[in-house]
C-alpha cells in the first residue's frame, strides 16, 4: 500500500510546459505529481500560450514569479542558470508541439513527462529515443489510467494462468462530446480535429492509445501481427480525421481483438470497458465502476473483486492507496504513474541501470508503440480498411 512515505532522497525539481488554465489535462497532472509532496516539488511553469494569463495563473498556484515564463525556450534557458534549476519537465500542450518541446528539453539535460499522442512519426520517437538514451535521461509518458490497482489485478492473473490461454481482447473508449459539428468548438477540439496540430489521427491517438496500452499492461506476453482500422468522420469537416474508428487485431498466441474508439457515440459518457476472455475464465473492467473488477469463472457464478481486499494479488495491493471501502480513483492512478516516471528519474539519475531493468512505467517505448499503433491504424485505414501486418 502506498501512503505517500518517501521513496526518493529527495523531491524532483519539477517544471510544467502547457497544462494552464484553461487547460483540460494540467489538472490531472499537478494531482499526480503532487500527491504524496515527496516526489517532485513545482517550481517553475510556461503553462500557457498567453503569457499573462500563464502569468496570473502560476501566481495562483504559488509558484514564484520570477520562475514563470513566456514559453519553454526561456524556462529553458533561464533555469540553466540557477543551481537549484529545474530537473523534469511536463508537456501538456497541444499534439503537435511534443516533439519540437521534447527535443530543446532534452537537449539542455532535463528529464521529460511528455503527454500521448508521444508523436506524429516512428522516426521522431526513435530519433528521441537515441538522444534520451545518449544523454542518460528519462522520458516518461502519460497514460493516467494504468496506475489504477485492479488494471495490475488484471494483469498479474493473466499472468498466474487464472484465465488459462488468452482468446479475446475486447476493448472500448467512446464518448458523444464530439457529436455535433465543430462550429462552436473550444480551443482544444480545434486543435484536435485539424491534422496540422492533432497529427495522422484523432481519436485513436486521443483515446485508442490509452486502451491499446492498458491492453499491453495487461497481456505483456502478447504481440499484435497484424491489424485492420476502419475509422470513419462522421462530421465531415474532420476528414481526413476520424471521430470513430475500429479495429480488428489478431495476436502471436492465436488470440483475436476488437476495439472500438469513438466521440460520437451520442448520449454516452466516457465510458472505458476492457474485457480480457481466456480459456477459463474472463476478467472485466470498466473506468464508470473501477473500483470493481468482474472476474468470471466458465461453470461458476461471477465474482466481483473489491479493490484493496486482502484477496487481490500483491501486484495490485501494493499500488492501493486509499484501502479498501474507500473509492479508488482516476487521480490515484495519475498518482502512480508520476511517482513510478520520479523513481524511474532517481534511478536515472544515480546510474542505477539494474533498477531500471526490472522498474515499469510509460516510458519512450510505450509512447513509441502508440504512435507505432496509430501508423498501422491509419495504413490499414486509408488503403480501405484492409489487414496490415504488424511490426
Ligand atoms: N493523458 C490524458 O488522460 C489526457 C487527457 C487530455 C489531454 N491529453 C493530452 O494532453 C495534451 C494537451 O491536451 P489538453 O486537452 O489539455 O489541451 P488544451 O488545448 O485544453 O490545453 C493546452 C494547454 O497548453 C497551453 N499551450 C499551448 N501551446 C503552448 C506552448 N507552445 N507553450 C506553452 N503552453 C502552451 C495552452 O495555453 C493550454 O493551457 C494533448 O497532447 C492531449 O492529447 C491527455
Amino acid at each position: 500500500m502506498l501512503n505517500g512515505e518517501k521513496s526518493l532522497q529527495k523531491p524532483l525539481r519539477w517544471g510544467m510546459i502547457g497544462g494552464g488554465r484553461t487547460g483540460q489535462v494540467g489538472y490531472k497532472h499537478r494531482t499526480g505529481a503532487l500527491r504524496d509532496h515527496t516526489a517532485y516539488r513545482l517550481v517553475c511553469g510556461a503553462f500557457d500560450i498567453d503569457y499573462e494569463r500563464g502569468m496570473d495563473f502560476g501566481l495562483n498556484l504559488g509558484v514564484a514569479r520570477e520562475r514563470l515564463y513566456p514559453d519553454y525556450k526561456t524556462l529553458i534557458a533561464e533555469e540553466a542558470k540557477r543551481e537549484d534549476g529545474v530537473e523534469v519537465v511536463t508537456i501538456a500542450t497541444p499534439n503537435f508541439t511534443h516533439y519540437e518541446i521534447t527535443k530543446a528539453c532534452l537537449e539542455a539535460g532535463l528529464h521529460v513527462i511528455c503527454e500521448k499522442p508521444l508523436f506524429f512519426t516512428i522516426a521522431e520517437c526513435e530519433e528521441i529515443a537515441a538522444l534520451a538514451d545518449r544523454k542518460g535521461l528519462i522520458v516518461g509518458v502519460t497514460y493516467g489510467f494504468t496506475g489504477h490497482p485492479l488494471v495490475h489485478q488484471m494483469a498479474a492473473m493473466v499472468k498466474k494462468g487464472m484465465l488459462g490461454e488468452i482468446r479475446i481482447v475486447d476493448l472500448q473508449y467512446t464518448h458523444g462530446f464530439n457529436a455535433g459539428d465543430d462550429s462552436n468548438a473550444s480551443e482544444a477540439q480545434r486543435w484536435r480535429t485539424n491534422a496540422q496540430t492533432s497529427g495522422p489521427t484523432f481519436v485513436l491517438g486521443d483515446i485508442g492509445t490509452h486502451i491499446h496500452y492498458l491492453s499491453e499492461i495487461v497481456l505483456p506476453h502478447l504481440r499484435i501481427t497484424k491489424l485492420l482500422c476502419d475509422r470513419q468522420s462522421f462530421i465531415k469537416t474532420r476528414a481526413p480525421l476520424e471521430d470513430n474508428a475500429y479495429v480488428l487485431s489478431h495476436y502471436d498466441n492465436g488470440a483475436v481483438g476488437r476495439l472500438w474508439v469513438s466521440s460520437v457515440n451520442a448520449g454516452s459518457m466516457a465510458s472505458q470497458r476492457y474485457r480480457f476472455v481466456g480459456s477459463k475464465a474472463s476478467v472485466e473492467w470498466t473506468d464508470t465502476q473501477p473500483n470493481e473488477l468482474i472476474y468470471e469463472i466458465q461453470g461458476q457464478p461471477p465474482q466481483i473483486l473489491h479493490h484493496g481486499m486482502p484477496y487481490l494479488e500483491e501486484e495490485s495491493l501494493r499500488y492501493e492507496r486509499m484501502g479498501a471501502l474507500h473509492t479508488e480513483g482516476l487521480g490515484d492512478s495519475w498518482a502512480n504513474i508520476y511517482l513510478w516516471i520520479a523513481q524511474a528519474i532517481d534511478a536515472k539519475n544515480r546510474d542505477d541501470e539494474a533498477f531500471l531493468k526490472t522498474h515499469h512505467y510509460p516510458g519512450i517505448e510505450a509512447g513509441t508503440e502508440g504512435v507505432r499503433w496509430l501508423e498501422h491504424c491509419v495504413r490499414s485505414a486509408d488503403n480501405g480498411g484492409v489487414w496490415v501486418p504488424y511490426s
